[in-house]
């Protein structure tokens, strides 16, 4: 099997292509390598390829950054989606989108299943949004993963910044009114694979088990850690952000349960594994 990984020197598409090296013929492709806002170059790199799957891991994903750069996020999350996408369908191999748990609104307090209807409040979410949409109109043969809070070792995330801040011993002020699920990017990846091997297609929520908030999140990390650290709660008026996110938006994996297929662990689990693994470099 022949699989292209785009924007590879991400989070995720970091870690897909060290799981995948040694299971198929990966082809990663960082932002300097292959632009997906370049339709021209996509074609001609999937037509000497001729890939059979095509992740797309390439996102715009600074989510206050885009109240003020709308057109950038929505030309990286849908109109790249939407050349991905075709570019994908024009060589017969499946694409693979991930969207997030930010489409929702989170009026609702109990969690978000495929069937519950997106409502984003920021433009990040409304670019995935449409990311989606484009990805499934444009080619039949899709997989849209719907992920959550994500980390991994490569790249910048929650986990990092609470570590930097504890070392240089300033102050944990954390959010306890924002619901969501921490997840692991190697999870996201196994459940992913388990879902190509599976020939599957659709609208996926895969996020690790559970709910926390972010005060809970920055709790579990400080103590997996034995950081010499205290973590305060404050409330999200406390730290304005330029978008807004939904109060609780934790995604119920509930395609991957009535398929039989979810193997997301939960989030603390993973967390402990995920802090384990990578000790010596925290
Ligand atoms: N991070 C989260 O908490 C989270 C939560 C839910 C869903 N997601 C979704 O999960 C996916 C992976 O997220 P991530 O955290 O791995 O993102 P990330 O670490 O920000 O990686 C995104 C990658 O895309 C590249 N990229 C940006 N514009 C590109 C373009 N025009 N052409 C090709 N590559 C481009 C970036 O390269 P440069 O840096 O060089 O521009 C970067 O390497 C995204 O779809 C994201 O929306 C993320």
């Amino acid at each position: 099997m022949k699989v292209v990984i785009l924007g590879a020197k991400g989070q995720l598409g970091w870690e897909f292509t060290h799981f995948l090296r040694d299971k198929v013929k990966v082809f990663p492709f960082s932002h300097k390598e292959l632009d997906i806002l370049d339709s021209k170059d996509l074609k001609r790199r999937f037509e000497e390829i001729h890939p059979d799957v095509v992740i797309n891991c390439a996102a715009y994903t600074k989510v206050d950054r885009a109240e003020e750069e709308r057109a950038l996020a929505f030309k990286i999350n849908s109109i790249g989606a939407k050349n991905v996408s075709f570019a994908s369908f024009e060589v017969n191999a499946k694409v693979v989108y991930f969207s997030t748990d930010y489409v929702f609104d989170g009026e609702k307090n109990v969690p978000y299943t495929e069937l519950d209807k997106p409502n984003p409040i920021s433009c990040y979410g409304e670019s995935k949004f449409v990311g989606e949409q484009f990805t499934r109109e444009f080619n039949p043969n899709h997989l849209i993963l719907r992920i959550s809070w994500l980390y991994g070792i490569n790249g910048n995330n929650f986990v990092k910044t609470i570590v930097k801040l504890a070392k240089e011993k300033k102050p944990l002020k954390i959010v306890d009114d924002q619901r969501g699920t921490p997840t692991y990017t190697l999870d996201v990846v196994k459940q992913t694979w388990r879902l190509i091997q599976k020939g599957s297609v659709g609208l996926y929520h895969s996020s690790n088990d559970g709910e926390a908030t972010w005060f809970d999140f920055a709790k579990e990390i400080v103590s997996n850690l034995n950081l010499n650290a205290e973590v305060t709660p404050i409330k999200t008026e406390e730290y304005p952000t330029k978008a807004k996110r939904p109060p609780y938006s934790i995604l119920e994996n509930y395609s991957l349960e009535l398929e039989d297929l979810n193997i997301m662990r939960d989030w603390r689990e993973a967390l402990r594994d995920f802090t384990n693994r990578y000790k010596e470099q925290f």
